[in-house]
């Protein structure tokens, strides 16, 4: 499991920890596990990442589902989970797209006043054609101004690239959003859609830099493909953090490429989740599913991506991070609250830092490469830093009384320290003093004041803290609690 470790800051370690409900204390204690500091720096072109890494992809067709029908109904739970992440985001708005296969299927009606129509009763379940009109750009704005910023994709369709339609749904977007849009995203025959998006209604679209692409369909987003019912992976697969190395590969040779490119882009995985075709039940509704995700996110962090944005869907779909009530579109009712959106937590808090970080996979045990695995099929009594989700309708975390979740600590660590996790589980350290990449045993005092500046990172000997920067850490059951620490350091 991702293991994140931000080096800032004065004082001992606070430990920040993700539990569930099982009868841990039963298992057998192993061996301590020691941690290492890297021994030399990221490169200084390394990927940096910020604490809004991990965002949202929402399918178009269920839009008004999660925002509401207008901008004065939107409902205040979507808010809340939204807040939450934005809390978390260092002042960094939080990452929404819309897309999905829908988005590709569906038309803009400009002249619409409902926010979405369903247009085929006999749709595909997993791709639900809609017209949508203009009114959704400005519930998107409502969102964004109630959550204290986000920051938007808009995927282009990728089956009509000359349908004279999408020229008036950029335009009409890119009105309504203004700074809240960050990119259009081009689909496939994106010369054709270059074009046309230098004349629309509402001026020049092209010269205003928001164009992304292309979007790539369909299965590379996740891991496996359900859209048959047979899923080729169980729950073990999710927990080994070697499968979250391979998959987080598959676009090595282009992220590389981009890398070195004198004019660096930024790269988004644009929608990702645990399976495809609405997830696996067992896996994709379990705390397997939250672990996973944080684990994979900060993967993708360190191979090069810039954000990533985790599919949800209709209520009733295994992967989604939360369910609207079972009612109309916008509704009143009970949420409910997935594991997967408590994966989304540990990454925004591990990122914190304002500056950007850049997140190392330290390989402990050889966990990149070897795969050992243990079950962790809860599906409700989850928690993260002693608060949970967890029989709240209303998106207002409280405090959990189940055995196995943990508050966060904080401990002297001067010296070394050992923490203590729960396994399967999850832990953000944040050690308190700069870190010194040069020698992990050396004291030289430094207090934050030397934090370091982005390009201070390359220098190890400015970098220079108490000695810290190596802990332990011992789990109930190690095995799979920690596939891996990856290492998030603070710019
Ligand atoms: C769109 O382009 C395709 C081929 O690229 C062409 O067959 C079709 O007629 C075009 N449709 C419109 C509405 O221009
Ligand atoms: C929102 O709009 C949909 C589609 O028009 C409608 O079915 C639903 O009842 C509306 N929701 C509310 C809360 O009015
Ligand atoms: C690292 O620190 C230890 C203890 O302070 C010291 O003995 C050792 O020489 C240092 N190593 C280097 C490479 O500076
Ligand atoms: C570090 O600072 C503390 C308190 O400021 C002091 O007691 C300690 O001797 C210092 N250690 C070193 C190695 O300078
Ligand atoms: C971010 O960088 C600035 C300028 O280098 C520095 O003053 C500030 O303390 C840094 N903030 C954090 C949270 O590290
Ligand atoms: C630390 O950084 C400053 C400014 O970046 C530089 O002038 C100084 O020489 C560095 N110190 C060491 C020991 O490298």
């Amino acid at each position: 499991m991702a293991h994140s470790t931000r080096f800032s800051r004065p004082c001992a370690a606070l430990v920040h920890l993700l539990c569930f409900a099982l009868p841990l204390v039963t298992q057998t204690a192993l061996a301590a596990v020691a941690i290492s500091s890297p021994s030399s720096p990221p490169a200084a072109n390394a990927n940096v990442v910020y604490s809004n890494f991990l965002g949202i992809s929402l399918e178009l067709s269920f839009i008004n589902y999660y925002f509401g029908n207008s901008t004065d109904q939107i409902p205040q739970p979507v808010i809340k989970y939204l807040s939450a992440l934005q809390s978390r985001a260092s002042g960094q708005p939080v990452r929404l797209r819309l897309g999905g296969n829908s988005m590709d299927s569906s038309t803009y009606v400009p002249s619409q006043q409902e926010i979405i129509q369903f247009t085929n009763p006999n749709a595909n379940f997993n791709d639900q054609p809609v017209n949508y009109g203009p009114q959704l750009f400005d519930v998107m704005k409502g969102v964004s101004s109630a959550v204290g910023g986000a920051q938007y994709l808009i995927g282009l369709s990728l089956r009509t690239p000359n349908s004279t339609n999408i020229p008036l749904l950029a335009g009409d977007a890119s009105k309504a959003l203004g700074d809240d849009l960050d990119a259009l995203l081009l689909g496939n025959d994106y010369w054709t859609v270059f074009g046309n998006l230098q004349h629309t209604p509402q001026g020049d679209i092209l010269s205003q830099d928001k164009i992304a692409g292309p979007t790539i369909c369909c299965a590379w987003h996740y891991p496996q493909n359900n859209c048959q019912g047979k899923p080729q992976y169980g729950l073990n697969y999710y927990t080994a953090h070697a499968n979250a190395v391979s998959l987080a590969r598959w676009q090595q040779h282009g992220l590389e490429l981009i890398a070195a490119s004198p004019n660096r882009k930024p790269i988004l995985m644009d929608e990702f989740n645990s399976a495809s075709c609405g997830g696996v039940d067992g896996i994709s509704n379990t705390f397997a599913a939250s672990l996973w995700t944080a684990d994979y996110a900060l993967q993708m962090a360190s191979v090069g991506y810039a954000g990533a944005y985790l599919h949800t869907r209709e209520r009733g779909i295994t992967y989604n991070l939360f369910d609207p009530p079972d009612a109309v579109a916008g509704g009143a009712g009970a949420w409910t609250t997935n594991p997967s959106f408590y994966g989304m937590l540990p990454v925004a808090e591990a990122l914190s830092s304002a500056n950007g970080s850049r997140v190392v996979d330290l390989n402990v045990q050889n966990s990149m490469s070897d795969k050992s695995a243990t079950v962790a099929g809860e599906k409700t009594n989850i928690a993260w830093g002693g608060k949970t989700y967890a029989g709240v309708g209303d998106a207002t975390p409280v405090d959990a009384t189940f055995s196995s979740s943990l508050p966060d600590k904080t401990l002297s660590c001067s010296g070394g320290c050992t923490i203590q996790i729960p396994g399967p589980g999850l832990a953000v350290v944040f050690l308190g003093q700069t870190f010194d990449f040069s020698n992990s045993s050396s004291s030289s005092n430094t207090t934050s004041s030397s934090s370091p500046s982005a390009p201070a990172s390359s220098n190890p000997s400015n970098r220079s803290g108490s000695g810290a920067s190596r802990f332990s850490v011992t789990g109930l059951r190690l095995l799979s609690a920690l596939c891996v620490f990856a290492i998030a350091l603070a710019l």
